[in-house]
């Protein structure tokens, strides 16, 4: 189980420190063989590795630079992200493909840069409400990650999430059926393209997680955690969704 909260373009330095600080203290106590990663913005990142040194708290950024380094202006590469003491980087969150302009082949080449840093990709891919009315779930999804994983070789330090767009900041879950479809698609696409390490693949989901749909979601057979936007930004309920993990772990 992994669970991953991405704070998205929120917090001051003393709020993004005093809220590293409360979720390395609460899971701490959780003392559970469950992941915990946060995402701050890219100018915390060095603060809240400090703060979280010495917790089972792992740091990631929320995106990367598809280059690897040059006249690139205002990005961040993975070298940078590795050297500052990142774990993960969030590469083609929904909000980055809207509004952005990330697509799978720019993901594809996130994904490789991350890889060859040291970095966990977190590769997020999901649907908007119009594509999942129109039956098109499936073919959605498994063409982001046709595309998006184009130059991976092996799944050893990959992990996708699950985020249906209709869902993200809404309120709105998908139910823990809907879920767990998508996520035995993605496992079976894995399989297929990967081999039998799909089996060991964290498959997160992603759109709405709060302490009181966490653990429904994470007794899924194929949902292995959570990547949490809204209520990562509040110490109390990340470390509650992180405590759900453990239980359905458990
Ligand atoms: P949410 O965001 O939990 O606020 O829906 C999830 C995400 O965008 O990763």
């Amino acid at each position: 189980m992994l669970v991953v909260g991405n704070w998205k373009l929120n917090t001051t330095q003393a709020e993004a420190v005093s809220l590293a600080a409360d979720v390395a203290r609460g899971v701490s106590d959780a003392n559970s063989g469950v992941g915990v990663g946060i995402c701050p913005p890219y100018v915390w990142l060095e603060a809240v590795v400090e703060r979280t040194a010495g917790s089972p708290v792992r740091v990631g950024a929320q995106n990367v630079a598809a280059q690897d380094g040059g006249a690139y202006t205002g990005e961040v590469s993975a070298a940078m992200l590795a050297e500052v003491g990142c774990t993960y980087a969030i590469v083609g969150h929904s909000e980055r493909r809207a509004l952005f302009g990330d697509t799978d082949e720019v993901v594809a080449a996130k994904v490789s840069q991350a890889l060859a840093n040291g970095l966990t990709p977190i590769v997020c891919v999901g649907e908007t409400l119009d594509e999942r009315k129109a039956g098109r779930v499936e073919d959605v999804v498994t063409g982001q990650l046709a595309g998006s994983l184009a130059g991976v070789e092996s799944l050893e330090r990959i992990v996708v999430a699950y985020e249906p767009v209709w869902a993200i900041g809404t309120g709105e879950t998908a139910t823990p059926d809907q879920a767990q479809d998508v996520h035995a698609t993605i496992r079976s696409w894995l399989r297929d393209r990967f081999g039998a390490s799909a089996a060991q693949t964290p498959l997160l989901y992603g759109g709405s997680v709060k302490p009181a749909n966490a653990l429904e979601l994470f007794r899924q057979p194929d949902v292995d955690g959570g990547l949490v936007g809204g209520a990562s930004l509040d110490a109390e309920s990340f470390v509650a969704i992180v405590h759900a993990a453990a239980d359905a772990e458990g």
